[in-house]
């Protein structure tokens, strides 16, 4: 499609793009959701250090997802990303309540930073499949969801090794972000 003629179906509605931000600890899964969702499919994934940027297209919404590394040490980099992101997914590890509270610390960082305060926020509680993981309410309770005033937020149960919740997220995602370009 020409230039203008893009810019003409963007004015019409036809395409929005958004740039979201995929954060959270190590090993909660966030490079294997953004491959499940841009490929549909698990890849085997190593400890991601920098990030991985792929565009997904979905409900006419040209989504630039960057999936960032989470281990401790390259978690300060996370702020160089800030800049201009319309959503955040932060992903958790529910079959890991042991660092629920350490990943509850990183998140309400990234909501106290001015950067992020019109970001839209999607939480995945994610491995869903494995024995004892928490629940997608645990999970808010132990993030301090209920409480957050002034802000989009939802959470949803995910499965990426079964690819399970991640779609019914992004679809959420996708309805907040275009009424909130009306
Ligand atoms: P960093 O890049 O270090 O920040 O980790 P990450 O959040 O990108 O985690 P990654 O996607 O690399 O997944 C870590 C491990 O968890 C891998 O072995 C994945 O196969 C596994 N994994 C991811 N999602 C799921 C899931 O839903 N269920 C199960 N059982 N394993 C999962
Ligand atoms: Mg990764």
């Amino acid at each position: 499609m020409g230039l203008w003629l893009s810019r003409l179906a963007s004015l019409f509605g036809g395409d929005q793009e958004a740039r979201i931000l995929v954060l959270g600890l190590d090993n909660a899964g966030k490079t294997t959701i953004l491959y499940r969702l841009q490929v549909g499919e698990v890849v085997s994934t190593i400890p991601t250090i920098g990030f991985n940027v792929e565009t997904v297209n979905y409900k006419n919404i040209r989504f630039q997802v960057w999936d960032l590394g989470g281990q401790t040490s390259i978690r300060p980099y996370w702020r160089c990303y800030y800049p201009n992101t319309h959503a955040v997914i932060f992903v958790v590890d529910a079959a890991d309540a042991d660092r629920l509270p350490t990943a509850a610390s990183e998140f309400s960082a990234i909501l106290a930073e001015d950067e992020l305060a019109d970001a839209v926020v999607l939480v995945y509680a994610n491995k869903q499949d494995l024995p004892g993981a928490l629940d997608d309410g645990a999970v808010a309770a132990g993030l301090g969801l209920p409480s957050l005033k002034a802000r989009d937020w939802a959470i949803f149960k995910s499965s990426a090794a079964r690819g399970e919740g991640l779609f019914e997220g992004l679809d959420w995602l996708a309805g907040v972000l275009k009424a909130k370009r009306k």
